[in-house]
C-alpha cells in the first residue's frame, strides 16, 4: 500500500505553496507516520519560503504541529498507533558534544531530517520536509525522537503552538534570558513568538512588560495577554522604552522580528548591565553595529537564543502544566484557523503584520487518500542534497 496525501509543496524560492498528491516513503526504522490534526504557519515558513533562510527543494513546509500517530516503523519503543504528539523540528540527538553538555538545542545533528526527502511527487522528484517536519500536508513522516508524546485530553489546535512559538517565546523568557518577578521586560515583535515571551514574562512574574508592536491589535493582544504597556516602534522607541523604565531602561530586552534595526533598538532599550535575547531570524545581509565604546561603558549583554534554549522532553510538559492552570492561554494566539488551500494566504499575512497565529486545521478524511497495490518500498532518501539555512557566512 503506498500512501498519497496532498500537501502544499513549495517547488521554488519565491514561490507559492501549490497544493500536491505526494506519495509519503513508509516509515523506516524508528520512525513513524502522523497524522496531522494541526500545523501552525511560522515566520520561519515564510523565511523559507522567500528564500532568507536556504531549505531544500521542492519542500512541504510547516513545523509547528500537532497529530496522531497511525503507522510505526521497526523499532519504535515509545509511541503507538493512536497516541497524540506535538512534533519537535530540532530534536536532539543525546550524542553529541552539545547534548552532552546540556544545550540540546544546539544539537550538532538537530538538522538532519531536514535534508532527508520524505516523499516523492508522482513523477518521482523527491520531495523535502520543511525543517524535517513537512506539517503543511495531511500526513508526514518523521523520527519517533522528533514526537513529544501528548496528554489525550489536550486541544490539538492549541498543542501544534506548543512545537515552535510558544516553546521558542516562553523558552526565550525562562531559559535563556532567566527573567526573574519584579524585572522589567520589553518585547520587540507580537507575533506567535512573541506574544508567547510576552507571556513568559508574566509567568515569570516579571514587573513592567512592555510591548513593541508596528501593529495596534496587537497591542490589544498583548495586553489581554500580560503586557503592562504597548508602544509604536520608531527612531525614539529604546528612549521611550528606557523612560518607562525609571529612566535607567529595562532589566531585559526580547527580540522577536529578526531584523538589525529591531536588535539594535532592543540592545539601546536596556539599562547598563541589562540583557538582549536575539530570537528572531533575520537575513544574513542584514548587519547590525555597535560603537567600540559602548560595549564595555554600557556593559551590557547581548545574546542569541534558538529554539527558546529548551529541551521539549522537559519544557513541553512544563508549558502543559502552565496551560492546564490557566496561566498559558494559547488560543489567543490563534488568530485564523484556515485550510491547507489558504497557506499562501497566512504567509500573505504574516509578511503584513497582521494576525498572530493562522493554524491550518486538517479536517480528516478528505485530506488523503491510500492508494493499494502500490510500490511499499518505494526509495524517496534524496542522499546528500543538503540544504544549510544560515549559509556559511557568520
Ligand atoms: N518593531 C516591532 N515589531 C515589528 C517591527 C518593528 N520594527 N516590524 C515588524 N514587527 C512585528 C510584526 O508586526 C509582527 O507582529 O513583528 C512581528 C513578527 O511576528 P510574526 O511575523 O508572526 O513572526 P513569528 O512567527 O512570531 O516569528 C518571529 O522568530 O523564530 C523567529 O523566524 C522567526 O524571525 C521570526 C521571529
Ligand atoms: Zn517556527
Amino acid at each position: 500500500m503506498t500512501n498519497r496525501v496532498r500537501a502544499a509543496v513549495l517547488h521554488e524560492v519565491g514561490g507559492v505553496p501549490e497544493i500536491r498528491e505526494i506519495e509519503l516513503a513508509p516509515p523506516a526504522v524508528g520512525q513513524v507516520r502522523i497524522r496531522l490534526e494541526a500545523t501552525g504557519v511560522c515566520h520561519s515558513d515564510l523565511s523559507l519560503a522567500n528564500g532568507r533562510l536556504k531549505h531544500a527543494m521542492p519542500v512541504v513546509l510547516g513545523h509547528e504541529c500537532a497529530g496522531r500517530v497511525v503507522e510505526t516503523g521497526v523499532g519504535v519503543r515509545e509511541l503507538s498507533v493512536g497516541d497524540t504528539v506535538v512534533l519537535n523540528w530540532a530534536p536532539a540527538c543525546r550524542a553529541c558534544w552539545f547534548c552532552g553538555h546540556g544545550e540540546p538545542y544546539l544539537c550538532s545533528n538537530a538538522e538532519r531530517g531536514w535534508h532527508r526527502a520524505h516523499a516523492r511527487l508522482p513523477d518521482g522528484t523527491p520531495v523535502y520536509p520543511g525543517l524535517g517536519v513537512g506539517g503543511f500536508a495531511a500526513e508526514t513522516v518523521v523520527d519517533e525522537i522528533a514526537c513529544i508524546k501528548l496528554p489525550a485530553d489536550i486541544p490539538l489546535v492549541e498543542a501544534a503552538l506548543l512545537g515552535c512559538a510558544v516553546l521558542t517565546g516562553v523558552g526565550a523568557v525562562r531559559n535563556a534570558a532567566e527573567v526573574r518577578p519584579g524585572e522589567s521586560v520589553v518585547v520587540f515583535g507580537l507575533g506567535g513568538v512573541g506574544l508567547s515571551a510576552v507571556q513568559g514574562a508574566r509567568i515569570a512574574g516579571a514587573g513592567r512588560i512592555i510591548a513593541v508592536d508596528p501593529s495596534p491589535e496587537k497591542a490589544e493582544l498583548a495586553r489581554r495577554l500580560g503586557a503592562t504597556d504597548a508602544l509604536e516602534p520608531g527612531p525614539d522607541v529604546a528612549k521611550r522604552v528606557r523612560a518607562l523604565c525609571d529612566g535607567r531602561g529595562a532589566d531585559h530586552a526580547i527580540e522577536c522580528v529578526g531584523r538589525a534595526d529591531t536588535i539594535r533598538s532592543a540592545w539601546s532599550s536596556t539599562r547598563r548591565g541589562g540583557h538582549t535575547t536575539v530570537v528572531g531570524l533575520g537575513a544574513a545581509s542584514d548587519q547590525l553595529s555597535f560603537n567600540a565604546l559602548e560595549i564595555a561603558h554600557f556593559a551590557r549583554t547581548l545574546r542569541g537564543c534558538m529554539y527558546g534554549s529548551s529541551d521539549p522532553a522537559t519544557d513541553i510538559p512544563l508549558l502543559l502544566a502552565a496551560y492546564r492552570a490557566g496561566v498559558l492561554d494559547l488560543r489567543a494566539m490563534v488568530t485564523s484557523e484556515i485550510t491547507l488551500d489558504e497557506v499562501g494566504d497566512a504567509f500573505t499575512r504574516l509578511a503584513a503584520g497582521t494576525g498572530a497565529r493562522s493554524v491550518v486545521c486538517f479536517a480528516g478524511g478528505d485530506q488523503r487518500s491510500n492508494v493499494a497495490g502500490g510500490d511499499q518500498r518505494s526509495n524517496v532518501d534524496g542522499g546528500d542534497q543538503r540544504g544549510e539555512v544560515a549559509g556559511e557566512a557568520s
